[in-house]
């Protein structure tokens, strides 16, 4: 959708809920941060990163001399674990629970801020056993249990740095993103509960380095958590729980540069290929446990916090892990799905551990709305005090559902606006401070400055629309694209001089505040997951059958957006192919397989032609209008201006999977 598309199209809510006056006297010191960081933006990061404990203290906040290669607090050194463990223990807080786990059988765990160290103490000595240096890096293929939270900090305590690949990734995918970053190690389990049952995650792996596909990994650690059976590579494969009790106690933190990778998380672009997103230690931790403290009102003596992402995300990197952790929280992590073993086991799992702030995505929101709110009125959700949302901008109606079912009408609610680029929250209400506004993000946190610009990059006024940017750097800002400069460069830094450009839509309301309208690229976002259409294309393309495809995110009232694929077949090659159906089937799967069962197109149509410029450009606009149902825009652009109507003919006749 172009940017001016989506603006007609936006709903003109005008409600608007005052600040609530119990957030008060937390609202007075937040509402000071405006005002420090618009007085002095450096010393204000400065101020927040010197929350953190520095083994040798920085002296400058940004060095911007190779921009846009941004340096924060870069002579400073930091080691990341230590400031979300071993602080806590010395400052005596040792027995404040840090995790609650709760498995989907209903399995409890408890970790206090000691008995994490401990963990990670020895999983740091068990890494460095298996040969793990600093800048090494380490794949993380793990369902939300403690160790995955235990291992992403065990391998920053050595200074090494992971990439979590989330558990629904297919085989091809843990390939491909471990050769792009040469991984020496994976850490995986046998297992997780999903759904009701044992869910194998080892077989992927397994798939993923056959043969010699991927030379670099050394070894494999394995978690038992279900006890399912598991094929053994004798030599490489070790169990989690020999290798912890082989390992010493004591481990000693190290101090590494601030400037010191911490993680690299892959996303999609809007090419086949997905774009190791780097991020380094202290400018990181800064913004996440600032946004974390002030966004979410943090009181870590007495909130039991919850955020529902898994760590595949960046969501679970920031406000899973190293936000909640470095400010010496008190969180629950749940394991399985949100409908196992019945459809209340969210709420039953906040009135059980008394959640104080829940984090979580509008799909979720969306398909409790669908059930019912008999179902979260069963349970008492008074603990609850504030509300956050992310992943895609929030519907009105889902935001008031939110409220006053979820949230009994007094929790404020957080819309944030991030990207695994921005490393942290930028946009977003303050509680207690920001008069909220259902469906709209609002007001750049103090410290960012995020714009809405035209064409040229000049910022929009009032009541008007454009392309949402960041003008000036930040500390949780990507530092580049592992392995590839110039393409981080081109893809964020060359359409608007000297701005971050986001790939978002955006309008300013005639009070100034900030509404997200969707990408302006080709990327998807399904349930709050980023899908690229380009990937999806040559996973589809990469079937024997298909000679082209076309992918486009339809809206969808669950999703968000769906994928709704176009393909032509190759006549030679489709002897074999069965009835339309089947051959949706067969061709769904196939994208599951390359990619993950997040990819899997909701439609597969069989088209003869697609809609394409006289340059070639597929023209994504007119197939989003087949596939949501409208009529077909302005089609003077098309080469061949009869195909919309052939498809159009197609789609009547409902070929649909
Ligand atoms: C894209 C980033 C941030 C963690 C989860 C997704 C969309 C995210 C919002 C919001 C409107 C949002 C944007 C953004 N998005 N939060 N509150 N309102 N849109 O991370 O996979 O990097 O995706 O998600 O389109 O660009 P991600």
């Amino acid at each position: 959708m172009s940017a001016s598309d989506a603006i007609e199209n936006l709903a003109h809510d005008s409600r608007s809920f005052e600040p609530n006056p119990e957030f008060a006297k937390t609202a007075v010191a937040t509402s000071e941060l405006y005002d420090q960081a618009s007085n002095d933006r450096m010393a204000f990061w400065k101020a927040q990163a010197e929350k953190l404990h520095w083994h040798k203290p920085f002296t400058e906040a940004l060095d911007w001399t190779y921009a846009p290669f941004a340096r924060w607090f870069a002579d400073g050194k930091l080691n990341v674990a230590y400031n979300c463990l071993d602080r806590h223990v010395e400052a005596g807080i040792g027995s404040r629970v840090a995790l609650y786990f709760e498995g989907e059988p209903g399995d409890e765990q408890v970790y206090t801020y000691s008995t994490l160290l401990a963990a990670v103490k020895k999983a740091a000595n068990a890494l460095t056993a298996l040969g793990v240096r600093q800048g090494d890096r380490v794949a993380i293929y793990l369902p939300m249990i403690p160790e995955a939270v235990i291992s992403m900090l065990a391998v920053a305590r050595i200074g090494a740095i992971h990439s979590v690949i989330f558990g629904g990734f297919s085989a091809d995918s843990i390939a491909s993103r471990i050769q792009d970053a040469h991984a020496k190690l994976v850490i995986t389990s046998d297992g997780g509960y999903r759904k009701g049952k044992a869910s194998p995650l080892k077989p992927a792996v397994d798939e993923a380095l056959r043969g010699n596909n991927c030379p670099t990994v050394e070894h494999v650690l394995v978690v038992e958590r279900t006890g399912g059976d598991v094929d053994w590579s004798e030599g490489r494969d070790i169990w989690w729980k020999d290798a912890m009790h082989a390992a010493h106690e004591e481990h000693v933190a190290e101090a590494f540069d601030a400037e010191n990778p911490l993680f690299i998380l892959y996303t999609s672009g809007t090419t086949g290929k997905p774009k190791g997103i780097l991020h380094t230690s202290g400018g990181y931790l800064t913004q996440a446990t600032y946004t974390h403290r002030n966004v979410f009102d943090l009181k870590p003596e007495t909130d039991i916090y919850w955020c529902t992402a898994d760590i595949g995300w960046i969501t679970g990197h920031s406000y899973v892990t190293y936000g909640p952790l470095a400010n010496g929280a008190t969180q629950v992590i749940y394991e399985g799905t949100p409908d196992s073993p019945h459809p209340g086991r969210w709420w039953e799992i906040i009135q059980k551990y008394g959640v104080t702030q829940l984090y979580t995505a509008p799909t979720a929101i969306r398909s409790f709305m669908k059930l019912g709110r008999a179902i979260p009125d069963a349970f008492d959700l008074r603990s609850l005090r504030l509300l956050g949302s992310v992943g895609e901008s929030i519907n009105p109606e889902a935001w008031m559902w939110y409220r006053e079912v979820i949230g009994g009408n007094r929790c404020p609610i957080v819309d944030t606006w991030w990207q695994t680029e921005t490393g942290a929250i930028m946009i977003s209400p303050l509680p207690g401070v920001t008069h909220t506004k259902p469906g709209s993000a609002q007001v750049a946190l103090p410290g960012i400055n995020a714009q809405v610009v035209d064409d040229e990059g000049n910022p929009v006024g009032n009541d008007h629309g454009g392309y949402l940017t960041v003008a000036e750097p930040w500390p949780s800002m990507l530092r580049g694209i592992w392995g590839d400069d110039e393409r981080y460069v081109d893809t964020y830094w060359s359409r608007f001089d000297g701005q971050y450009f986001a790939g978002d839509g955006a309008k300013r309301d005639e009070d100034g505040d900030i509404w997200l309208l969707g990408r302006v690229d080709d990327v998807m976002n399904v349930s709050g997951h980023r899908l690229s259409t380009t990937e999806i294309e040559s996973a589809l393309v990469s079937h024997h059958w298909v000679a082209e495809a076309a992918v486009v995110g339809a809206k969808d009232e669950l999703t968000g957006q769906a994928v709704v694929a176009f393909v032509i077949l190759r006549q030679d090659e489709i002897a074999d192919a069965p009835n339309e159906a089947d051959l949706a089937k067969v061709l769904r799967d196939h994208v599951a397989k390359q990619i993950g069962p997040i990819a899997k197109p909701r439609q597969i149509l069989v088209v003869s032609e697609l809609p394409k410029t006289r340059s070639g450009k597929i023209m994504r606009r007119l197939l989003r209008d087949v596939a949501e149902d409208r009529p077909i825009g302005d089609v003077t652009t098309l080469a061949d201006s009869g195909v919309m109507g052939a498809i159009g003919n197609k789609i009547a006749g409902g070929a649909t999977d």
